[in-house]
């Protein structure tokens, strides 16, 4: 089980770090490489740089860099970063069963749905569980996520890593097929918002509809368009309105040090006439092909540069929100139809 001063999906956990056997943690050993460990009593862990002992994290706080166990004894032994689990490094850890959403996406999703704690949204399909952890954090500790997932297999093993998270609390997973059975028992008009990650979102709309208070938010998350068309087509069936789409643009940058190269800046030819012109030419230099000191003194000067990744790690979807209306005017209140309508504006 995840200690509660590790976890910080809950106020009474904020503010340490302590680590303990069972606990899950985050292990960063390199740039591109976290996952996440759980860690015993008398445990170890392997990768390239050594054996690493559980018992030296026990106790101590996370945050920390851990030392191969021959580090003890030796100097230039390895180490790894060793991190808390928030929802953000547990969707970079975590393992793949399905295809997830990534943090920018539920950045904006989460805050379109308008999650607090208390919310009360509903979620399918739970797939590898990158979004229902964010969805537990925003709304812990009194609200809570009503995930379905119709592969068995899925939902038990993200229920278990919501149990070894210490998160279950505020997390129900349930196998069920939500395209054929809807939210059966989910009582009508009862939660705040409304999460779809599936192929066909449409099948599940009008269930969506039902379950959702007046005023409560949709989410949709989907990878082609045509499921976009199909999921706006059936929402404006139904009672919803500002259905909008976006995407969401996001790029990591990498900031380092690196050696000033002026071969990519100057050619060889300028570079020449600059040292004659500025009268330190060294022909004999230039001829044997060794460099003169200010050249070398240069190529030694280090500069900071900033580029993106050329790896995006991100599977960008469509996100479609839309908000939930009153139902519409029964035929009987006619009048009320005639003159208003379903758009927003009168009559010319
Ligand atoms: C792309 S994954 C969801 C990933 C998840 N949002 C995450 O961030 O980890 C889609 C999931 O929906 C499930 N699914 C597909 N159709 C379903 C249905 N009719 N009812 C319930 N779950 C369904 C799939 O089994 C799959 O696990």
């Amino acid at each position: 089980m995840f200690r509660q001063e590790v976890n910080s999906w809950n106020d009474e956990r904020i503010g340490t770090s302590e680590i303990h056997g069972g606990d899950i943690v985050v292990v960063h050993s390199r740039f591109d490489e976290l996952l996440n460990l759980e860690l015993k009593k008398h445990g170890n862990f392997h990768n390239r740089y050594g054996i690493f002992n559980h018992d030296d994290l026990l106790g101590k706080n996370a945050g920390r860099r851990w030392i191969t166990a021959s580090g003890k004894v030796a100097t230039g032994a390895g180490f790894v970063i060793v991190l808390r689990p928030t929802p953000e490094l547990w969707t970079l850890s975590l393992s793949h069963r399905t295809q997830i959403v990534y943090t920018h996406d539920i950045a904006v999703i989460t805050a379109e749905m308008d999650l607090r704690p208390g919310s009360i949204v509903v979620e399918a399909g739970t797939g590898s569980g990158s979004m229902t952890a964010s969805l537990a954090r925003a709304v812990a500790p009194t609200g809570r996520v009503v995930s379905f997932e119709i592969h068995e297999d899925r939902a038990k093993k993200a229920t278990e890593d919501f149990e070894k998270l210490g998160i279950s609390d505020y997390i129900t997973v349930t196998h069920r097929n939500v395209g054929t059975e809807g939210f059966k028992g989910i009582p009508e008009s009862s939660v705040d918002a409304v999460f779809l990650d599936l192929p066909a979102v449409w099948d599940v709309a009008a269930e969506a509809e039902r379950i959702l208070r007046v005023d409560g938010v949709l989410a949709t998350f989907s990878p082609c368009v045509e499921q976009v068309q199909q999921t706006y087509e059936e929402l404006s069936k139904l009672n919803f309105s500002e259905i909008e789409t976006s995407t969401v643009g996001f790029r990591t940058w990498d900031t380092k040090k690196r050696s000033k190269d002026y071969s990519q800046s100057e050619t060889e030819q300028e570079r020449k006439r600059k040292r004659v012109s500025e009268g330190r030419g060294n022909q004999a230099g230039e001829r044997s092909g060794i460099p003169d000191k200010d050249d070398i003194v240069k190529k030694c000067d280090v500069e900071l540069v900033s580029r993106p990744y050329r790896e995006i790690m991100t599977h960008t979807s469509y996100l479609t929100f839309a908000r939930r209306l009153e139902n519409k005017p029964k035929p009987s209140d006619a009048k009320v139809q005639s003159e208003g309508g379903d758009k927003p504006g009168g009559k010319d």
